[in-house]
């Protein structure tokens, strides 16, 4: 699959979990068929069936784990993530760290069932897991996330040394997320080279989150 331009992380957001993680979807569906911008939405494992049943866009799982199907009480199954409707998942968010060596076995065992977007605090981070193959790496500096000052506005050179050091080592799309709320944050991403941005923080809390998206879109230059 295209790798998504916009990827809006619902995390364990009241307003993206439920029926409000449907209503939500809905909007992004919406905001997307009318500006022709592929948006995806990474929900809860519990909400994948419920969300993707109801939308055309690309639905993620938040997170996946290293196992198979058999004896994993409380894990989260690639398969059962793509049999609820999955395209793809994050892996290895801020919020939900795994070791290296798990994220690469992860990564092997299920990349041909899934898009696997891997999530890195850092480059050098980012650098390691390039060497894996996702699908596509996501830098995040956690301490800009769910704040007002955009990774691309406060470390552009995080983000031009993130591209750097994954390209030697993998041709692989580069997104980056943290902070982003508004055109200008896109817009600069943009200009440092990544594929796409992820966002929360901004989408969920708005009254309006179909205006926050219309904007968002705007910086990518459509
Ligand atoms: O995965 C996206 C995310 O961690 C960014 O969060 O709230 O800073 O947009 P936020």
């Amino acid at each position: 699959m295209r790798i998504p331009q916009i990827i809006i992380n619902f995390k364990t957001y009241r307003q993206g979990t439920g029926k409000e993680a449907v209503r939500l979807a809905k909007i992004c569906e919406r905001v997307s068929r009318q500006s022709k911008i592929t948006l995806a939405v990474a929900v809860q494992a519990s909400d994948i069936h419920m969300v993707a049943s109801a939308v055309s866009i690309p639905v993620f799982a938040q997170h996946i784990d290293n196992i198979t199907y058999g004896s994993n009480t409380g894990h989260i199954l690639a398969e059962a993530v793509k049999g609820a409707g999955a395209a793809g998942t994050l892996l290895n968010h801020s919020e939900h760290h795994l070791p290296l060596d798990v994220i690469g076995e992860i990564i092997k065992s299920n990349k041909r069932k899934l898009c696997i977007i891997a999530c890195a605090p850092t480059a050098g981070i980012a650098a390691n897991i390039a060497h894996f193959s996702p699908h596509a790496i996501a830098m995040e500096p956690p301490e800009l996330i769910a704040g007002k000052i955009s990774v691309s506005a406060a470390r552009p050179e995080l983000v031009t040394e993130t591209i750097r050091k994954v390209r030697e080592i993998n041709p692989i799309p580069v997104l980056i997320g943290a902070g982003v709320h508004n055109k200008q944050d896109v817009v600069i991403s943009r200009r440092l080279g990544v594929t796409g941005i992820l966002v929360a923080n901004a989408v969920m809390t708005a009254k309006k989150p179909e205006l926050v998206l219309q904007e968002l879109i705007r910086g990518l230059g459509k």
